[in-house]
């Protein structure tokens, strides 16, 4: 496959709903509000932004400069800018994530298939059974989350079959609108219930105390990057389908701002619901969260499971938008760089991310398989999510933000930001955070970590 025959994006908005579908899934409706509970609230909102704000923004805009430049799935991509070094390696790093990630967003991705019937035959709040213990319940039944993982994947794998960048495009267009209309209702109806001002205080009132340690602000910065797509070459391969038509910078924000304030939203439709419950503790609740609290907030609806249904629609569909972005990592690979035909590289990595993925599914909620061996003894869910976001993505992200800044250097990726006269105010710097903030900042929280835990 020659450079030419990549294919690039078909309408003038197509990146910008391609790489917004990427950015806006369950890293914002799900992964958000459990951070902001696990870490104190108010005032890891605030060190969330500035990471997106100095961090991610930056970073973005370098790896869709390297895709755009270089026309190539990341390995080959970093290759190509220099080589005969190790510098493919960091490539590579981003196609083992694509996996990793991927491996356990499928699983959660099928829990909210499962919502979707739950919420719209009322089984999840008919009181029966308390929405937690459902949930645990739930997540506990291997045979059946086996299957909605493996439907995940394949509903993936049949959309990058189909080479549907075009289909993508114009399911965005549609679905991005109506998920925000949608959150923007729930976040009013959740404010205005009663107990709510209790969760709207806890999520905006700063506690610093809370957030000034390294595990936190390693949360906030593994949440941020998790949640714009970075550090593993998603945003690096949509970048390389993109034309020099397209202004990168104005593209980069327009995708940080829709992706930023969905997750903001969510917070507001998740917190006050959960308060609204007595004895509810946001610190407490782990990937369950939004299973947990949002069938109770349906509940309280008239027409609750409409609503709870079509919610569960919507964020089965952001993660599928998501979800075909991170297969599209290894797939670029295998075809760009092995020569493999699309449909066996859309194949082959999507049953081997399934093989990854049985792990997740057997030891998370109250399925104890990985839990009752005495030396893992941890969730396994848990740890690939700590593993890939927390350490995997930022890591990635420090690569980028060297390799862009020491390496290609700064003069000849602003060649490639300004073509066609594109519009990127602050240039400069852009420059000076790539070289000098982002590093630091990143090597600073991720080593600041591993210390903390060492220790
Ligand atoms: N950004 C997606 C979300 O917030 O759900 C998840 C994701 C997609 C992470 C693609 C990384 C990635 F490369």
């Amino acid at each position: 496959m020659t450079i030419n025959d990549r294919g690039t994006w078909g309408s003038r908005f197509g990146f910008v709903l391609a790489a917004a579908g990427s950015a806006v899934g369950l890293g914002n409706i799900w992964g958000f509000p459990t951070k902001v509970g696990q870490n104190g609230g108010g005032a890891f909102v605030l060190v969330y932004l500035a990471c997106v704000i100095f961090i991610c923004l930056p970073i973005l805009i370098a790896e869709l400069a390297i895709g755009r430049h270089t026309k190539s799935d990341p390995v080959k991509a970093y290759a190509r800018l220099r080589p005969g070094t190790r510098w493919w390696m960091a490539g590579a790093l981003g196609v083992a994530a694509g996996f990793g990630v991927l491996s356990f967003y499928s699983v959660i991705a099928g829990w909210a298939l499962a919502y979707i019937w739950f919420s719209a035959t009322g089984s999840v709040s008919s009181g029966a059974l308390e929405s937690a213990t459902f949930f645990t319940e739930f997540t506990a039944r291997a045979p059946i989350n086996l299957m909605l993982t493996f439907v995940m994947l394949a509903a993936t794998a049949g959309v990058l079959l189909g080479g549907i960048r075009s289909g993508i495009e114009r399911v965005s267009k549609f679905l991005m609108p109506v998920l925000a209309l949608l959150l923007v209702g729930l976040a009013i109806r959740a404010v205005t219930l009663p107990g709510a001002a209790e969760g709207v205080a806890y999520y905006l009132k700063p506690d610093f105390s809370k957030v000034m340690n390294f595990g936190t602000l390693n949360a906030a910065l593994g949440q941020a990057f998790f949640s714009l797509s970075l550090g593993l070459g998603t945003m690096l391969v949509y970048g390389s389908y993109l034309t020099r038509r397209e202004g990168i910078a104005k593209a980069a924000v327009m995708v940080v701002v829709v992706d930023t304030c969905l997750a903001l939203l969510a917070g507001f439709m998740i917190f006050p619901s959960g308060f609204s419950i007595p004895g509810f503790d946001p610190s407490s609740q782990g990937p369950g969260l939004i299973f947990v609290v949002l069938p109770r907030l349906f509940a309280s609806l008239p027409g609750g499971q409409f609503f709870g249904a079509a919610f569960f629609i919507l964020l089965t569909l952001a993660a599928l938008t998501s979800a075909i972005s991170l297969l599209e990592v290894p797939v670029a690979h295998f075809i760009d760089s092995h020569g493999w035909g699309r449909s066996r590289a859309v194949l082959v990595v999507m049953m081997a991310t399934f093989a990854l993925a049985i792990p997740s599914v057997l030891a998370s909620g109250a399925n104890d398989f990985f839990t009752s061996l005495p030396v893992i003894g941890l969730d396994f869910l848990t740890v690939m999510i700590t593993v890939w976001n927390d350490f995997a993505l930022p890591l990635g992200g420090l690569f980028t933000a060297v390799f862009v800044g020491y390496v290609w250097r700064i003069d000849n990726a602003l060649e490639e930001l300004l073509a066609e006269q594109a519009w990127f105010p602050g240039r400069q710097f852009w420059g000076l955070l790539i070289r000098y903030a982002c590093p630091a900042a990143i090597f600073l929280i991720i080593f600041g970590t591993l210390q903390s835990l060492i220790a």
